[in-house]
């Protein structure tokens, strides 16, 4: 059976920068807090009407496309995942294909939130490896601030969050042991509640009503101690089911890219894995949790640094809202 590896990777991060400093006057919160149990300096808010979800991903592609040596025309399927749609329906695959000016090839919505890229890059990569699709085009892109409760009550989540898009270009390969080496899915849906946004929902009729935003079930709720704890038992558990499954040790990893969760989850990893500090790619200070972006904007930032070369062991990870937990390993 055929492979599938990255040839192109590309991001997008909007011009707004906002600062711990810049929240405190938001909120009741600190810059000393947020450095100190997430290692979050800064993140970037899109723009209203102009920084769509859609619009930063077609910019992302782009670049995705442009290191591939490839047009968009070259792609035939994309994978998109994101859990701030510019709609309630449809997806934002459909209107950034419109972007990119491919319409008539398919768009799928992936929607497994922080771990939304590796269950793209896992659904695209199993389309290629059938021979369904030889090129594919997946997606990671959030537009969070327009969903936070900026004020105090919301500051848990709020000063986490941050805007941003990348991408990743899938093409086949006939090379044995190169590209996507395996992909670990998880989810246990007993956790959905402990890391949510209820509202809107088709549970209630209508989807949403003034009382569900007046009670501000309209915003994230996260159970954060419990997260935290569930992230750092998760992350090193995929990391090793990935390796086992090709018989490789944590020594052997040229480097992890975590979802960019909290600083502390990704030290706790390393230490659970025991590799260095340098082999455990961050980002996290620059744009906070990009959610579904912020795996392909890491690998964009390591491919950047040289951290990523020919040949390289590569596992991506991922923890979040479902709950969900992923990896993927990858032989670049
Ligand atoms: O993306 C995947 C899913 N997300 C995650 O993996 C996130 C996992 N969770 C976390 O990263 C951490 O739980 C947080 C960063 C969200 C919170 O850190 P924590 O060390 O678990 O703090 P905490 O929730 O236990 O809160 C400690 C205190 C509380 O005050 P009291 O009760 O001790 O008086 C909070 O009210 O910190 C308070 N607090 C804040 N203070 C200032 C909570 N948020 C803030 C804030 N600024 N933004």
């Amino acid at each position: 059976m055929r492979n599938s590896k990255i040839v192109g990777v590309g991001k997008y991060i909007p011009e707004r920068v906002v600062t711990n400093f810049e929240l405190e006057k938001m909120m009741d919160t600190s810059d000393a807090w947020i450095r100190e149990r997430t290692g979050i300096v800064e993140r970037h808010w899109a723009k209203e009407g102009e920084e769509t979800n859609s619009w930063m991903g077609a910019q992302a592609a782009k670049a995705a496309l442009d290191m591939a040596g490839m047009t968009p025309r070259d792609i035939d399927f994309i994978v998109y995942a994101t859990l701030s749609p510019e709609f309630y329906f449809p997806g934002s695959g459909c209107p950034m294909q419109v972007h990119l000016g491919i319409p008539g090839i398919g768009a799928m919505d992936v929607r497994n939130q922080c771990t939304g890229f590796v269950y793209a890059l896992a659904a695209a990569d199993q389309f290629i490896k059938t021979g369904m699709y030889n090129n594919v085009l997946v997606v990671g892109s959030e537009v969070q601030n327009s969903g936070l409760n900026l004020s105090t009550e919301g500051r848990d989540v709020a000063v986490i969050f941050g805007d941003g898009a990348g991408a990743a270009v899938l093409t086949a390969t006939d090379e044995k042991n190169k590209g996507i080496l395996s992909s670990h899915l998880h989810a246990d849906g007993n956790y959905a509640k402990e890391l949510w946004v209820e509202k809107p929902g088709s549970i209630t009729y209508p989807v949403v009503d003034k009382t569900h935003v007046d009670e501000g079930r309209i915003y994230p709720y996260m159970n954060g101690r419990f997260v935290f704890k569930h992230a750092v038992t998760k992350f090193p558990e995929v990391i090793y089911e990935a390796l086992n499954a090709n018989n490789y040790k944590a020594e052997d990893l040229d480097l992890v890219i975590p979802h960019q969760a909290n600083e502390r989850i990704t030290e706790a990893v390393q230490m659970r894995l025991q590799i260095p500090k340098e082999k455990v790619f961050s980002n996290i200070h620059k744009y906070g949790n990009t959610t579904a972006a912020s795996i392909p904007i890491a690998i964009t930032e390591a491919m950047e640094e040289g951290l990523i070369k020919d040949n390289s062991l590569v596992c991506l990870a991922a923890f979040g809202s479902g709950f969900t937990w992923a990896s993927s390993l990858i032989r670049w």
